[in-house]
């Protein structure tokens, strides 16, 4: 039998350790002016819909870095922007203290989105990507959770069928920004991350 792949959720990953190193002082500094720090969603970081730190010309090498894994992105999985539009990053980082989460949301406006564990102590939340199965109690309860994928050290999945990724300092990751996530009660103090949005420009304007 003939099947077709319509739509599934790819998430883009590594380890970089060594750009986590030169990124943390950056996130420290960001985090420490109070002039940056929006703290939307009732924790601490500097999240704006603009480009936000993706303006300092200090990160423009994290910029290009990001610019370069969304351009393989869609390379990898044949996607390809409008003619008239260019890649445009959005960067922000964010400080989760002990109790601090973010409920479930995807990231409108962006294509691809994606962030870089900077500094994660022991017991720092891990991310839940959901399943859009999981909305069907009947998957829920007569499908083997264990058949989607085999754990290791970076993915697991939860009874109900969610993706868990599990943190450590230089993880990176990518995902398209339609997909489901939250990031579940934290347990530990200064959980750091550089988080970043891609979407578009007018080809003209940049
Ligand atoms: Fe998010």
């Amino acid at each position: 039998m003939d099947v077709r792949l319509f739509n599934q959720l790819n998430i883009h990953y590594h380890t970089n350790e060594n750009l986590a190193r030169q990124l943390l002082p950056f996130a420290r500094k960001f985090l420490s002016m109070p002039s940056k720090l929006t703290n939307t969603w009732d924790y601490k970081n500097t999240y704006t819909d603009l480009e936000g730190l993706a303006l300092e010309t200090e990160l423009d090498f994290f910029v290009d870095y990001i610019t370069d894994q969304a351009n393989q992105y869609l390379i990898t999985h044949n996607l390809k922007i409008k003619q008239s539009l260019k890649l445009s990053v959005s960067l922000f980082t964010s400080e989760m203290a002990e109790g601090d989460q973010h409920t479930a949301h995807n990231h409108p406006g962006a294509l691809l989105s994606g962030l870089i564990y900077l500094n994660v102590p022991n017991n720092s939340a891990p991310l839940e990507f959901y399943s859009p199965r999981s909305k069907l109690t009947s998957w829920l309860n007569y499908i083997d959770e264990l058949c989607y994928v085999a754990s290791d050290e970076i993915f697991e999945i939860t009874e109900n069928h969610a993706i868990v990724v599990k943190p450590k300092n230089g993880l990176f990751l990518l995902w398209e920004s339609w997909a489901l996530h939250r990031v579940p009660k934290n347990n530990a103090d200064e959980r750091i991350t550089m988080v970043f949005n891609i979407g578009v420009a007018d080809a003209d304007q940049l």
